[in-house]
């Protein structure tokens, strides 16, 4: 098994790291456009090999994507992280041009692969590398809602006092500040309704904090944040490689399911040794389909941006 990580920041890097530590492939490549910084970066985690007992060949390359051949699956994670008061919609400028050039390069070399996305905005991202590489729609994700989900699923921890891993609370929608949905009356708690607990005003609360999850952190940080959405895109990655079928929300080419086509935006799917192979239905009211829609007409505004690049 052969995986690339593209851009060798705080987030490719972290993914990375958990890739190797998780034993996912026998080869892993890091690139960045950085002179000698992919290189470092994989020569410090290599160093790592022999305290954590992990066997994966990691390598560094400046943009060599000839490096990249082969891959079964890659991570891009190039282009600018946010700045604290920005919106993750704010990149496309810049991110659209460098993700495009990303996704020609590794077609080249690696014309069957799966193509993990975390650049943002990352559903425009998504709907970009969809367009440009001419992939199968199930081998494009968005990684998105995989990460909010999480994020959701700590502030409710929080709240409840339990361990986030006890319970199953998805975000559907967008992955930005405004456009993403946390789905809390269908959250439970090992199978019990997380509202069972909750007053109305605390459900506000949960949905709002992990609605801003990501600009809490980069007002935090100065940048965004990596550790979870590095964790986020491994955990893809795994279920792709060792063919878990575990059901993340990603955002996935739509045609028809949840009453979107022409769009790629956060659902619930099942994650395999295909890419995403299944998208799964789910019973949203009127206020959450309504929710849905207005996501997707936010996305698809950025999606028109496109465009005009
Ligand atoms: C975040 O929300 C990087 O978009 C990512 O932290």
């Amino acid at each position: 098994m052969k995986i690339t990580v593209v851009g060798a920041g705080a987030v490719g890097a972290t993914c990375a790291d958990n890739i190797a530590r998780k034993e996912l492939a026998t080869e892993l490549v890091l690139l960045d456009i950085k002179e000698g910084f992919a290189e470092g970066k994989a020569q410090d985690m290599m160093q790592t090999a022999a305290l954590l007992g992990f066997d994966t060949r990691i390598s560094g390359s400046t943009n060599d994507y000839s490096k990249t051949a082969n891959s079964d699956v890659v991570v891009i994670t190039s282009g600018l992280p946010r700045k604290p008061g920005m919106t993750r919609e704010e990149l496309i400028g810049t991110n659209a041009g460098i993700v495009k050039g990303v996704c020609e390069n590794i077609l080249k070399h690696s014309p069957n692969t799966i193509i993990i996305v975390i650049s943002n905005p990352m559903d425009t991202m998504t709907y970009l590398a969809l367009q440009s590489t001419g992939l199968p729609k199930n081998r494009i994700i968005g990684m998105g809602g995989t990460l909010d989900s999480a994020r959701f699923k700590y502030q409710l921890s929080t709240t409840l006092n339990c361990s986030p891993s006890d319970l199953n609370a998805l975000v559907v929608g967008g992955h930005g500040d405004t456009t993403m949905i946390p789905l809390i009356k269908h959250a439970t708690w090992n199978s019990i309704p997380v509202t069972q607990f909750l007053d109305e005003a605390q459900q506000q609360t949960i949905i709002n904090d992990t609605m801003v999850g990501g600009a809490t952190l980069t007002k935090l940080l100065g940048t965004s944040a990596w550790y979870a959405p590095g964790a986020a895109g491994a955990a893809l990655v795994e279920s792709i490689v060792r063919d878990e079928k575990k059901l993340f929300t990603c955002c996935v080419s739509l045609d028809g399911e949840y009453g979107q086509s022409d769009i790629c935006l956060g659902v619930p799917v099942v994650i395999g040794k295909n890419g995403w192979e299944k998208i799964v239905a789910m019973d949203l009211s009127a206020d959450e389909q309504a929710a849905f829609n207005k996501s997707a007409d936010a996305v698809r505004n950025m999606n028109d941006v496109l465009k005009t690049l």
